[in-house]
């Protein structure tokens, strides 16, 4: 029976993001160290069968309707295929997303999408090799590109792109970004950055706000906001139109973590990638289900467990309050 996943405040959790692993390679320097991290063994990670067993967990029990497949870099899991068939067979069939820095994509993306995967978001910040290399620490632009041609190639649609703006770095890159992602249908979603890097670099009054994108897009574009419900989806978007042309070129999206926090409205439910259950980005706690799944607990043992994590969400991340304390585990650990 289906027992929707509410915490106290009243909402209700159908959208599951899911890390399978925590290794990447890339190291995005808001988002792991130069070092890397000491990154899970095999058997430390779920297995296909257990991901898609918790996943129909989810759906069977909990009234999850959308999972999305993160990481560290899920293109690192070799049965990500395998992955996907697996939830795309149960019913309901949940929407299937992924997101993913696009290396390797070319070679599998007409692989996953005929597996079943319905979307994919990509993270670059940058379309110069040098701001690249100094943001990922990994001069790979030409793979991420390479990627993201491959996934458009084998029909996956829509493609989004993720970027964080950091001062200084690629900052005021935004508007040739822009201009390249609407060029190629893709919908560009600016994302503030926020403290889940390992350096704690992170610092509130020089990061980018959303205030500042609308003042660094001005002079080339106009921005009006667009007319489709928010749905609790993290982006506000908006319709973008050349200021020199006149001509509608597409949507960006800002989300303002940070400035703008949508945490009234959230609804989702996080696994990281050995099976622990986080009710927020920046949980301080986590909620061990691979324990069960690998004790013999049944279906209605683990999804008991979920409800109860999910019952103590808490209101907000608290980023703007002088208390604040940023999570242990960085973002590539955690799976944005
Ligand atoms: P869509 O389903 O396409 O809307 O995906 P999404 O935007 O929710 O997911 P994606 O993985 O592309 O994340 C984009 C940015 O939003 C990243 O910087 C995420 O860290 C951030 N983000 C995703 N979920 C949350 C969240 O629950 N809270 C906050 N504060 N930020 C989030
Ligand atoms: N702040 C905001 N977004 C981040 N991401 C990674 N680290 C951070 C951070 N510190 C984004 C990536 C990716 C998504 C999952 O999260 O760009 O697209
Ligand atoms: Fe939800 Fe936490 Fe993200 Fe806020 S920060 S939207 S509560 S996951």
């Amino acid at each position: 029976a289906t027992d929707a996943l509410v915490d106290r405040f009243g909402r209700e959790a159908t959208d599951l993001r899911l890390s399978l692993t925590d290794f990447c390679n890339l190291r995005c320097t808001y988002c792991m160290p130069a070092s890397g991290l000491t990154f899970l063994a095999k058997d430390q990670m779920l297995s296909v069968d257990e991901v898609v067993r918790l996943v129909r967990i989810g759906v069977e029990h909990l009234g999850i309707d959308q999972v999305r497949f993160t990481g560290g870099e899920p293109l690192t899991r070799p049965d990500l295929d395998e992955i996907i068939a697996g939830v795309a067979a149960l019913r309901p069939r949940p929407n299937i997303s992924l997101t993913t820095n696009a290396i390797g994509l070319d070679v599998r993306a007409a692989k996953l999408k005929a597996a079943g995967l319905d979307r994919i978001n990509v993270s670059l910040d940058t379309v110069v090799s040098e701001t690249f290399e100094r943001m990922s620490r990994r001069p790979l632009l030409h793979r991420v590109l390479e990627g993201i041609d491959g996934a458009r190639r084998a029909g996956l649609d829509p493609i989004k792109v993720n970027a964080v703006l950091l001062p200084g770095v690629n900052d005021h890159e935004l508007p040739d970004l822009l201009d390249w992602c609407l060029d190629r249908g893709l919908q560009l979603r600016v994302i503030e950055q926020m403290p889940l890097d390992a350096d704690r670099i992170w610092d509130r009054t020089s990061m980018i706000t959303a205030a500042d994108v609308h003042g660094i897009l001005a002079d080339r574009f106009e921005l009006t906001a667009a007319e489709e419900p928010r749905n609790g989806a993290p982006a506000e978007l908006y319709e973008v139109t050349d200021r020199s042309s006149g001509a509608h070129r597409g949507q960006v999206g800002i989300i303002a973590s940070v400035t703008r926090p949508f945490c009234a409205d959230c609804r989702r439910t996080r696994l990281t990638a050995e099976g622990r259950v986080r009710t927020c980005l920046f949980s301080r706690e986590e909620t061990d289900l691979r324990g069960a799944l690998r004790g013999g607990g049944s279906d209605e043992e683990i999804a008991r467990i979920w409800r109860a994590a999910q019952w103590g969400k808490k209101a907000g991340h608290g980023m703007n309050s002088t208390d604040f304390v940023q999570p242990d585990r960085p973002m590539s650990a955690i799976g944005g």
